[in-house]
Order: structure tokens, then C-alpha cells, then sequence
């Protein structure tokens, strides 16, 4: 309207407010499987994002708990409703310096949809989508517990809560770390990743100070 007015007399050019239109939370959802890679619907569960719980009305940067927002993210005053989530068209280009690494949704309906489904979400009027669940390493079998690990050479040795002891070439075994509800127990890491006889996996330590005093220098 002030575009019009301060155009006088060529208010023809008048420049329309722009539509949102109101999209189907139902397709939405479907829609939504594009983020669950990074994101849960669960409050709390933040995962490489975090948790879009009850992202639908609130100001951006500021869920709580969540330890890894850019400063664009958090310096921004944007509040999340139809508008602002449309920025999902073009993270980079609404917010530049983000970091969500996602290269935007270009189709209008498909974006609609999911802004509606996220509303009716964080409004209660609709079930999260399921994420799948991240593995409970408090629970595993004696062969996914690591009982010990040596170093020699280029070459790390397993030896499983089982008794099987795997070679692996160091460059092929990840040291991670899971601190969450799910990870394991203190001093009893865990061995996951792609199947026991094979060439790779990750070991996943309660916190960094286990992992440098777990491992010795040892030749068989
Ligand atoms: C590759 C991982 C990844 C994918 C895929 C992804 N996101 Fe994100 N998202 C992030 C990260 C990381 C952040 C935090 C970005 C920052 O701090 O700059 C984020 C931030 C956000 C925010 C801002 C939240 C806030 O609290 O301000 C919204 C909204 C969002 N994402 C929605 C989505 C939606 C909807 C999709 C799917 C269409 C999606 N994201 C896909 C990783 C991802």
C-alpha cells in the first residue's frame, strides 16, 4: 500500500503484497524427509541441526540446547512463520553466513507444505514424523564392547568383550564421541559401523579424555 502511495500517480505499478498461500501440512510431512536427515520433530533431540519441535513462532537462533548455530543464525532477529520460513528456498542467500548446508527447497507448493506442516507440528495439531532412533550404546552385545585396543605400526588390534580381536589399518578406524543419553558408558566404548569382519569402523568413547589413555603402544 505505501509503494502505492508514494507512486501517486502511477499506482498501476503497484507492487501487490506478497501471498502465502496456506499449504497441506498432510503433504507436508512428506515433504519434511528432506530435513529428518538432520533434523528431529522430537523437543530436545538435536541431532546435525537442531530440533524443529517448536520452531513455528520462534525467533531464530534460539533453540535452546543447541551448541553449534552460526552467529548469523544466532545475531538474527528473524522470528520463523510463513514469510521467514520461506527462506528455505535459498538458506544461503536469506541468511548468508549460516551454516545449514542445504541447498533450499525451489518448488513454492512443497515449501507451503512443509511450512505448514512445521506450524501445525510446533502447534500440537499434527504428530512429529519419526526420526530413526540413534542406537542405545548402553545396551550392546559383548561383541560391540571394546575391551581393548593396540597400536602397532600402522595397524590398530580389537579385542571384543567376545574374545574376537580384528586388525584394522588406521587410517580405517574412526575414534568418536557420544556424550548423549544414548552413548556408552564410561570407560566402555563401543565398536559400530560397517559389520565386525569388515575393513572400517568407528569406536565410540564416553568423552575424548578416554580415548588417547585406552589405546597402548603394543606389538602382538
Ligand atoms: C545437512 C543438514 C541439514 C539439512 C538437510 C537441513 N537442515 Fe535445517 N539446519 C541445519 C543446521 C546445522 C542448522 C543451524 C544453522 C546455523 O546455525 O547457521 C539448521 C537451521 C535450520 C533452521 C533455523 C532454526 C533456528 O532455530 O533458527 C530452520 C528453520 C531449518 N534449519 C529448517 C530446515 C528444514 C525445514 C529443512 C528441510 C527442508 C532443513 N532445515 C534441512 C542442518 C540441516
Amino acid at each position: 500500500m505505501r509503494i502505492c502511495r508514494l507512486l501517486g500517480a502511477f499506482a498501476a505499478l503497484c507492487i501487490p503484497p506478497i501471498a502465502f498461500a496456506s499449504g497441506n501440512p498432510d503433504r507436508g510431512a512428506q515433504a519434511f524427509r528432506a530435513c529428518a536427515g538432520c533434523h528431529s520433530l522430537v523437543g530436545g533431540d538435536h541431532r546435525t541441526g537442531l530440533s524443529l519441535a517448536a520452531v513455528y513462532g520462534r525467533r531464530a537462533g534460539t533453540a535452546e540446547g543447541f551448541h553449534r548455530y552460526s552467529d548469523a543464525l544466532r545475531k538474527s532477529t528473524a522470528v520463523w512463520n510463513e514469510q521467514t520460513l520461506d527462506w528455505l528456498r535459498d538458506p544461503v542467500a536469506f541468511i548468508p553466513g549460516n551454516a545449514l548446508a542445504y541447498q533450499g527447497l525451489p518448488d513454492a507448493t512443497m515449501r507451503s507444505d512443509l511450512v505448514a506442516y512445521l506450524r501445525a507440528v510446533s502447534e500440537g495439531k499434527a504428530a512429529a514424523l519419526k526420526t530413526p532412533a540413534l542406537p542405545d550404546l548402553k545396551t550392546v552385545e559383548a561383541g560391540q564392547r571394546v575391551k581393548a585396543i593396540g597400536h602397532c605400526g600402522d595397524t590398530y588390534r580389537v579385542t571384543l568383550g567376545n574374545g574376537a580381536r580384528y586388525p584394522f589399518w588406521e587410517f580405517n578406524l574412526r575414534f568418536k564421541t557420544d556424550s548423549s543419553a544414548h552413548g556408552p558408558r564410561k570407560g566402555e566404548p563401543v565398536i559400530v559401523g560397517a559389520g565386525m569382519g569388515g575393513d572400517r569402523a568407528q569406536v565410540v568413547f564416553a568423552a575424548p579424555e578416554e580415548i588417547s589413555v585406552f589405546i597402548r603402544n603394543e606389538c602382538p
